[in-house]
């Protein structure tokens, strides 16, 4: 029995792994400025730390691990934490969201290595807004990145877009096309609200109703949810290879299929996206004997989470931007 579940009916068999707070783009509603290191922050999780964490993971019940940053190709070990992951007892897939400035150089090492799904940021199929969304004109590399990512055998390939108004929210056409050949999934993200994006938010956020009504008249259909899916809805089409998925945060029952705990690159554990606190774990990650005490620490502080986050107050937790914490 998986000792990861929660009072609300919810069980957390998917563990998003932060390994890095930096990121070497400068989104708009993430880190318009770039990301600047804080002086004393203590030190991302090592290696060895990274097994002993999903080994008890594992143990108590986990199946999947996403890896996030920040940016995690910024670490030059990556390819052995995806290594790690993925010959940790239990652990049944191992994915990556990334934002693909590196895919075409390093996707093949990190499929050999045990990846199973990949996530890629992509807000724009146009050149000149990606620059303009992203600060780096790199949208070519990273589309052929993904193309040799397709070849890899990869279980899934997913591109998230952030739905920005007055920014792209003229790209459906274009994502159309894209996904008429292609065998990913393409998910619109309404933009959430964080501590540092308050002006930029109330600009740019979006509902994704309209998107989905335009959906729907174009013929696309919402999937019936898998058991084990997590929150997007996902729609599909007779005439694409491709699907789209829509991540509605602000829609009022999006926290009861919830199914991920999320562990920062410092190692501290946070119940949800927008949780008011976190654990750290860094202490019951330095010897392989603490592994039950990590579990029942796991187990106790599920029993703490709550049934929703923080959103709907308009409050945003401790969330100063996503690369905080691994989105
Ligand atoms: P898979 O189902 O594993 O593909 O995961 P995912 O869709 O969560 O993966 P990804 O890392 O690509 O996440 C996309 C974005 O969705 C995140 O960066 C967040 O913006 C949003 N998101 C993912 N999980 C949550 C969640 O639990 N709560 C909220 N509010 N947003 C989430
Ligand atoms: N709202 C919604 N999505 C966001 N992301 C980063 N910040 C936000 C935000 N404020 C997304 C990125 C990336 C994923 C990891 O998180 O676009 O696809
Ligand atoms: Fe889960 Fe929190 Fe995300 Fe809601 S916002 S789906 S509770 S992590």
């Amino acid at each position: 029995m998986s000792l990861l579940a929660d009072r609300h009916g919810r069980t957390f068999p998917y563990l998003r792994l932060s390994v890095i707070e930096a990121c070497n783009f400068s989104c708009s509603y993430c880190l318009p400025d770039g990301y600047r290191a804080m002086s004393g922050r203590p030190k991302n999780l090592e290696l060895d730390e990274i097994a002993r964490l999903l080994r008890a993971f594992a143990a108590a019940g986990m199946r999947k691990v996403r890896i996030t940053g920040g940016e995690p190709s910024l670490r030059r070990d990556l390819t052995a934490i995806i290594d790690v992951a993925a010959s940790t007892p239990g652990v049944e897939k191992v994915a990556l969201t990334t934002n693909g400035t590196v895919l075409h150089k390093r996707v093949r090492e990190w499929a050999a290595a045990g990846l199973t799904a990949l996530n890629v940021s992509v807000d724009t199929l146009d050149r000149l807004t990606f620059e303009r969304i992203t600060g780096q004109d790199r949208l070519d590399d990273i589309l052929s990145g993904i193309e040799i990512a397709l070849d890899c055998g990869l279980q899934a390939v997913k591109l998230n877009a952030v739905l920005l108004r007055g920014l792209n929210d003229d790209q459906l056409p274009a994502w159309l096309d894209y996904l008429r050949d292609r065998p990913v999934s393409v998910r619109f993200i309404e933009l959430m609200q964080t501590g540092d994006n308050r002006e930029y938010f109330r600009q740019h956020h979006l509902r994704a109703e309209a998107l989905e009504t335009q959906l729907i008249e174009g013929g696309w259909q919402l999937r019936p949810r898998a058991a084990d899916a997590g929150p997007a809805r996902e729609y599909a089409h007779p005439d694409h290879a491709g699907t789209i998925g829509v991540i509605a945060p602000y829609s009022r029952d999006f926290c009861a299929a919830c199914n991920r705990l999320r562990v920062t690159s410092t190692g501290d554990l946070r119940l949800c996206l927008f949780g008011e606190f976190g654990v750290p774990l860094r202490p019951l990650l330095q010897r392989d004997d603490q592994s039950t005490e990590l579990q029942h620490v796991l187990a106790t502080q599920l029993g703490l989470k709550k049934a929703t986050h923080a959103l709907h107050a308009g409050q945003t937790g401790l969330t100063p931007h996503l690369a905080s914490i691994g989105g």
